[in-house]
């Protein structure tokens, strides 16, 4: 199936959290898109037999658990190759392997891993990406490009660096530069494709940018009602240096502020050493945290208190952070954010830890609103894009497929199952807007 031109129902284990812990489901379930949005939903056997104008094409079986897709609020494109390089802490890592690695994302080379990264982004049962380029504009161009043909959603920005920068640049041109390729391409590309494609002016964090550059940015954000991307009290020595470098603003969240930059269309990474004034400034201003648990652990950069950011009111969604974190599996990332709250609960007093459905809704629903496009995206309900990741639940289970043991499992156990032991290799297919974007091998399924 290629397009969303024609009247396809798709069959599954029906599972999403429309609100916040609360896990919906059908056991025998069906969708039924149409144009692209879902038009029905339902219970199999009744979505069947209703009588149609023309005939139903029908996909896959209640052996495949079917999600909404999964959102990816943070994520680096030209970091994909060093994932899992010999872990450090943040500084010396960027300084070790990511800037000579995004220092080399031009070219021929950049447009082949673009297409690439699309093509893993949906065998991983992703279906909208935040991401970071390199700083060069053609790196940005071709993101969107490959993003366009890919037929994937995402929101992608070029890195913007004028301090202790990678390029070649004279120092004196830089600011400039960068702001009029930032502005360049969110006038060409936010909003492309009905809204499938938009822009996210992208300064990389406070050490690697002046006070003019960011409050430049934000102002052309606000212009071009653009999104806004950047990294945020992600490690200490990283904070320490902060302090150092902006005498200016009272705390690192404050250096932002100062400059505009905490807006609803904000995605703030990471965010993991919060004072309770940066986190209730954070609230009021609407500004938005993309967690990133795997990332955070795998530099060493500390546990994010999840429940003190929610409880302050601030909209948070899960990231990979590739190449901070290992992998581009948010199965894997909804599991490290319960492992991480678990952890953090042996040595805190009152930690919530997170439950299977509360993770769900970060990597869903949650991260939708995040967007602001929470109408359109995140669940399974009549008359929103047909954004889906279809799960083989027998991929899933000890020595596969089981039939027996798959028909005694409840929507909290393959959730759990997809949590725990989750990735592409149970990935069947990937829809965006009811189009096809990655499809398995694996012919005996699709019936
Ligand atoms: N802080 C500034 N740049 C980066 C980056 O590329 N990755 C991560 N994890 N943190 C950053
Ligand atoms: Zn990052």
């Amino acid at each position: 199936m290629s397009s969303g031109d024609s009247l396809i129902g798709i069959r599954g284990f029906l599972i999403d959290t429309p609100e916040r812990g609360k896990l919906r489901a059908w056991s025998d379930g069906a969708i039924v898109i149409e144009d692209g949005l879902i038009a029905e939903i339902g219970d199999y056997g009744e979505l069947s037999k209703k009588p149609r104008r023309e005939p139903m094409r029908w996909l896959h079986s209640n052996r495949v658990a079917i999600f909404p897709g999964l959102i990816d609020l943070h994520t680096h494109l030209p970091q994909y190759p060093a994932i899992a390089r010999s872990e450090t802490e943040l500084l010396p890592w960027l300084r070790r392997y990511i800037f000579p690695l995004e220092r080399e994302f031009t070219g021929a080379k950049a447009r082949k891993e673009c297409a690439q990264f699309f093509a893993e982004l949906a065998r991983h049962g992703t279906t909208t990406a935040m991401i970071y380029t390199a700083i060069y504009e053609e790196s940005c161009d071709a993101a969107f490009e490959a993003a366009q043909t890919s037929g994937m959603r995402a929101i992608i920005g070029k890195m913007m660096m004028d301090v202790g920068s990678y390029g070649d640049l004279a120092v004196e041109k830089i600011l400039e530069t960068s702001l009029t390729q930032s502005e360049r391409l969110c006038k060409k590309w936010h909003g492309a494709e009905n809204g499938r494609l938009d822009y996210a002016f992208s300064p990389r964090f406070a050490l690697s940018c002046s006070r003019e550059m960011m409050t430049a940015t934000a102002e052309l954000a606000k212009k071009h009602g653009a999104y806004i991307q950047t990294h945020l009290s992600e490690n200490l020595a990283e904070l320490a240096a902060v302090f150092e470098m902006c005498g200016w603003a009272d705390d690192y969240v404050d250096v932002y502020e100062k400059c505009g930059l905490l807006t609803p269309h904000t995605v703030l990474g990471h965010s993991i050493h919060l004072s309770e004034r940066e986190r209730d400034a954070i609230a009021r201003s609407g500004a938005n945290v993309a967690h990133c648990p795997t990332a955070n652990l795998f530099l060493n950069s500390g546990i994010m208190k999840l429940d003190r950011l929610l409880d302050a009111g601030i909209r948070v969604g899960l990231g990979t952070d590739v190449a901070a974190g290992p992998e581009l599996n948010l199965w894997h990332v909804m599991r490290t954010a319960i492992e991480s709250q678990k952890a953090r609960s042996f040595y805190e007093k009152n930690v919530r830890v997170p439950s299977p459905a509360d993770v769900l809704f970060l990597a869903t629903q949650g991260a939708a609103h995040v967007l602001g496009k929470g109408a359109q995206l995140g669940s399974l309900d009549i008359g929103k894009e047909a954004d889906l990741t279809l799960v083989d639940i027998g991929a899933l289970l000890p020595y596969r497929k089981n039939t027996k043991v798959q028909n005694d499992l409840g929507a909290e156990d393959i959730l759990t199952l997809c949590i725990h032991r989750g990735g592409p290799h149970a990935t069947i297919e990937t829809f965006v807007r009811g189009r096809s974007v990655y499809r398995a091998m694996q012919p005996e399924l699709f019936g």
